[in-house]
């Protein structure tokens, strides 16, 4: 194997050493002096005894009291949920994320985003939608819809980064998606738009693809509240597929809340 094949193994290995905290295994003194040393470097880290990352001071799927609202201020229970998610231990992505990424905005907001997970830049600065597609929709909400970002509240299906950003698993989901449901029923957002299948299917409880959702109004029924909740692409998607097709379709999505809420606020 000729070095300049293995520099992406290398590439991938520290990369995944940095997503389970073993910055020991990333620091420069550590790294081969010479390319050539290369494979046997990698054949000693990898037989070498991993140390053990003590991140944990409660087992994982601990039993936990659900979270009752209390009757205090939107921002105070809030905060009191944060707490409190701050504490869970019941999936493995508290072991490897660096930063729980809760949710931000105004806890008044009238229209709440929600997301799938963090990503690498959301893990480390702890707030959601901050890296590229966090620009984008940022763009979004105060170019497009003309509101201001901090107007609104932003949070994921996901609190924790899944290493590598890979999807979200079942259990992880089942773990994490009651603290959203407990920040739906605190803000009371009068509408929602879901960015992506997960967020869409989650809220929506369907199993339906985000071509199929996009585009009409659903509803979401949650502590005697109906509401409505519009699919659209994720922005990270968008990037991807950065053609006029698929922007306009967000544009006409995003555009629907608006006018909904004009009208909501007429009658
Ligand atoms: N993608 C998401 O779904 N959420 C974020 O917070 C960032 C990127």
């Amino acid at each position: 194997m000729s070095n300049s094949s293995l520099i992406p193994l290398i590439k991938d290995y520290l990369k995944q050493e940095m997503t389970l905290g073993n910055w020991e295994a990333v620091a420069p003194e550590t790294l081969p002096p010479e390319p050539g040393d290369v494979k046997a470097y990698l054949a000693k880290k990898a037989s070498a005894k991993k140390p053990v990352k003590k991140v944990e001071s409660e087992p994982l799927n601990k039993f936990r009291e659900p979270f009752r609202i209390g009757s205090g201020s939107k921002e105070e229970e809030l905060k009191r949920l944060m707490e409190y998610a701050l504490g869970c231990r019941q999936c493995a992505l508290c072991q490897t994320r660096s930063n729980l990424v809760f949710g931000s905005g105004d806890p008044e907001a009238e229209i709440m985003f929600i997301g799938e997970a963090p990503g690498e830049d959301e893990d480390l600065q702890g707030a959601p939608f901050v890296g590229r597609a966090g620009e984008l929709l940022t763009d979004i909400i105060e170019k497009g819809m003309k509101i201001p970002r901090k107007s609104v509240y932003i949070a994921n299906v996901l609190k924790c980064r899944p290493p590598m950003n890979r999807d979200p698993q079942p259990n992880e989901i089942d773990c994490c998606t009651p603290m959203l449901a407990c920040q739906i029923r605190i803000i009371r957002p009068k509408a929602i738009i879901a960015l992506g299948a997960f967020a869409s299917r989650y809220l929506l409880n369907t199993k339906s693809g985000i071509n199929a959702l996009r585009g009409s109004f659903h509803t979401l029924r949650i502590d005697g509240m109906a509401i409505p909740v519009m699919p659209t692409y994720h922005p990270s998607y968008v990037l991807r597929e950065y053609t006029i097709e698929v922007r306009r379709k967000v544009w006409n999505d995003v555009m629907q809340v608006v006018k909904l809420l004009e009208k909501s606020k007429e009658a």
